[in-house]
Formats: C-alpha cells, structure tokens, sequence
C-alpha cells in the first residue's frame, strides 16, 4: 500500500497559514536554532516541520503557544506529566521544599526517607535504592551493578527496546534489527558485552543463554513491550523470562522507566505479578523534577558502596551526581505519589486512551488512510498500517516523513493536538471525554491533507 502524502503545493500553502497562525514561534526557532542542536530543539520528539511550536503556558491537559493558540497536550513531556501540568498539589509541595531547603541540598534531609518509603511500598522487589537524575543514568547503573553483583559482563537486551541513550544500553535502540544505527560515536568494541535478541522469542533467549555459560550478568526488558507496547509482548512471555532467568542464574532488569507509576501504581510487577531482581524508574516519580531510580534486592544493590573503608558497604561501584536525591524531586514525587494513591487516575486514563484509539481507528477507516492506533493502558500510539523494513531506506524515510505531517497536521485544527514522535502519545488522568473528542476532530482534519 502507498504512504499517503500532502502534495507539495497543499503543503505549501499549509505551511504559509501556520506560519500566520504561529509567527512568535517562528521567529523563536530562528532564534533557538543559532545556538541549540538539533534544529534548536532538546531532541527529535519536539521537532517537526516546518519548526515546531514556543510554549507560553501549560495548565492541565493544554498548552498555549506564545502567539495564544491552544492546544490539548497527548505528548505531556514525553509521559512525565501524568496527572496534567503544572497540578497545584505537587507545586505546593515543591514550593514550601523550597522555603525550607532552598533550590538545592545534597545533605541529609527526611524528605527522602518518606519518598523512598513510598517507592519501596508499591515496588516491594526494590528493597533498596539508588537515586539519580535521569532514566537514562538508571538504566546504565543497573547494568554496572548486575555485572559488578554477578562478576559477570554481558547483558542481554531486547531488539528495538529503548534504554536510554547511554554508550552501555543504546545497542539495537528504538527500532529492532538497527544495531549500531544510532550510535554514531561509541566504539565497536563497547558492544562486545551487549547481545541483543529478538522479543517474544522465548527459546532464542534460551539458546543465547545457555551458549553463553556463566557469562550472562542479566536480561533487561521494557517489560510492558518496545516503546512501553507499541509493539506489545506476548501473554506470558515476561513471565517465561523470569523463569528462564531464574533456573539459569541470571538477573532479571526490569526497566520500569515508562511503565513505572503509570499502567498501575506498582508499574508492570503489580499487573504481571512478577518480581524484578533490578528496577529502573524514572519519569514522573520525582513529580516533574528530574530523577532516576535503581532498586532491587538487598543483596545487589549492596554493591553500591562508600569511600569509608569500615563502613558496612565499601565499594565496589560507586555512582556519584551532585543533584542525586535532589530534595524537589523527592517533595514532587511524594506529592504525585500522594495523589494517584488517592485518585482515580489510572482507569479514567484508560479509558481515555481506549476512546481516542476507537476515534482515530474509525477515522483513518473512514478516509482510508493505512495508519493504526493501539494502547497499552494509557500509553497511546499510532504507526503506519504497513508492513516496511528499517533497511529499505526509502520506504523507512518516507514512513517518517508520514510521521512528521501528521504531527504538523494535528497542529492546523482549533484547538490542535501535540503528540510525540514516533506516534507516541501519553494520556494524563486528567483529560475529559470532550478533550478527547476534539482531539479526535484533530486527526479527522489532519488526515482529510493527505492524498492517498
Ligand atoms: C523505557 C525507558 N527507559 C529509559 C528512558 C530514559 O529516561 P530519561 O529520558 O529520563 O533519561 C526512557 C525515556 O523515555 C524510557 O522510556
């Protein structure tokens, strides 16, 4: 099947009415793009043609961009924004950290007992912790510690399964069969302890295993499936793998960085009933402000250790960061802890992500354009209903050009749709059945551009 496309005159004229509709955020990007790489954005999930939308505020499920168009928000910073922007309990509580501690504090303050407890609580595989900053530093101490605890190298991934941009996990990233496609600039060798193996393919698993004997440190998984379920894993598997990992002496990570507080409290180990030895959480468990988790059992983490040669841990991996347990990310996460325990935010979530699915699904239908929607809980996405190999490179290009117009697309209706790239949307708990239904009416209009 052809990939729709806006013939170039229609995209012409496009381009000239958001131009009129967005003239701030055009001369912002000039702007940006003089200083800021890539294309003056942070990263490839806020770019799109012609340049992307300047924010001026964002409250809840909108965003309004600096010439005053409103917008609702499915990307919501990449899933960090969960409950809505800018929620008014988890801001209080940064605020009155601040009056107390100021910006920053790396000492010792209780803030972070009671935020480890909460974590702790609702990950009972993590009996303890390591904090730091980012997803991205999560995952690569998981790996140090797994091998530093099993004194053993290699760690198994799942292809395509995203950890992070890191020169330990980034191997087979993002689209599976890639290998080094994204990696420009890490050496050849540095992928000498990375294996990476197809998902849902329990017995490759096996195999890769046991050619490897007492060489495997640890099988790390998104454990909801590839860009947390766009492409899902099958009933069961992460359960084999437990199994496989466990009869074989080798570690299980979970990376619970997108999953983690967001298809359920306890993440993917409350729905699948499965244990971790290795957790990696990001996300919204620090309430907006940046933050990482490591946990696991006791045993593991007590690999990570301190310079003090009589304590009770003294080495032998030792992750440092000047703003690790920063004190607003602990206040942040105990506040939007706090109220998921109480709300009803994952099954409103849910509900909404089932319905824009339906909406999109019977609009791309109806028009006929090959693209289709799924969700996992409340992780959202849509791709291209066509079968295409990452290696025929003019199909790959064109079915990311696809991408990229309907994201400029979705910004033409009134209000607009942000959503992410690839197709990836994540549905806060605070968007309405009417939020959804124009998002909806974004999709129908944007799709109505394309010539199929
Ligand atoms: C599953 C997973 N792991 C790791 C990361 C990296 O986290 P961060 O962006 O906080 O570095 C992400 C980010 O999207 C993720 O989805």
């Amino acid at each position: 099947m052809k990939i729709p496309e806006i013939p170039e005159a229609q995209y012409n004229k496009l381009v000239s009415d958001y131009e009129r509709k967005t003239a701030k955020s055009k001369k912002l990007h000039e702007e940006a793009k003089k200083y800021i790489v890539p294309m003056g954005v942070h990263t490839y999930t806020t770019w799109h043609r012609p340049y992307p939308l300047f924010i001026d505020k964002a409250l809840g499920s909108r965003v309004t961009d600096v010439d005053g168009n409103a917008y609702i928000d499915l990307f919501l910073d990449n899933g960090v924004s969960f409950i809505g922007h800018n929620p008014p309990k988890v801001r209080e509580k940064i605020a009155k950290t601040m009056e107390k501690y100021g910006i920053h504090l790396q000492l010792c303050e209780e803030l972070q007992i009671e935020w480890a407890k909460k974590i702790t609580k609702h990950y009972p595989s993590c009996q303890k912790l390591k904090v730091v900053n980012t997803g991205n530093e999560a995952t690569e101490l998981a790996a140090q510690i797994a091998r530093a605890y099993t004194g053993r190298n290699i760690i198994i991934k799942l292809q395509g399964h995203h950890h992070g941009w890191n020169a330990v996990l980034s191997y087979d990233a993002l689209v599976p069969g890639t290998g080094t496609f994204f990696t420009k600039g890490i050496p050849e060798n540095h992928w000498e302890n990375i294996i990476a193996v197809p998902a849902n393919d329990i017995d490759g698993l096996e195999k890769t295993i046991k050619q490897n004997p007492k060489k495997i440190a640890a099988v790390i998984m998104e454990p909801m499936g590839e860009g947390t379920g766009s492409l899902p894993l099958k009933d069961g598997y992460q359960k084999e793998v437990r199994k496989l990992t466990q009869e074989n002496d080798v570690l299980l990570i979970f990376d619970e960085v997108a999953s983690g507080f967001r298809v359920a409290l306890g993440g993917a180990q409350e729905l699948l009933g499965i244990k971790a030895d290795i957790t990696c959480l990001g996300k919204h468990c620090g309430g907006g402000i940046p933050v990482g988790v490591v946990g696991g059992r006791d045993d593991i983490m007590s690999v990570v250790g301190s310079l003090d040669p009589k304590a009770e841990h003294f080495g032998p991996v030792f992750p440092m960061g000047a703003f690790c347990l920063h004190p607003l990310a602990m206040a942040g996460g105990i506040a939007i802890i706090e109220e998921l325990e109480q709300g009803n935010y994952f099954k409103n979530a849910t509900l909404r992500a089932e319905q824009l699915v339906k909406g999109i699904n019977k609009a791309a239908g109806d028009l006929k354009i090959p693209l289709s929607a799924s969700n996992t809980y409340t992780v959202t996405h849509y791709s291209l209903a066509i079968e295409y190999n990452i290696n025929d490179m003019d199909t790959a290009m064109a079915a990311l050009n696809f991408n990229q117009m309907v994201r400029f697309g979705l910004l033409l209706s009134d209000p607009g749709a942000v959503v992410g790239l690839p197709g990836n949307m994540y549905i806060c708990g605070v968007l309405t059945e009417e939020d959804i239904n124009k998002a909806i009416f974004a999709f129908e209009n944007c799709f109505k551009l394309f010539k199929t």
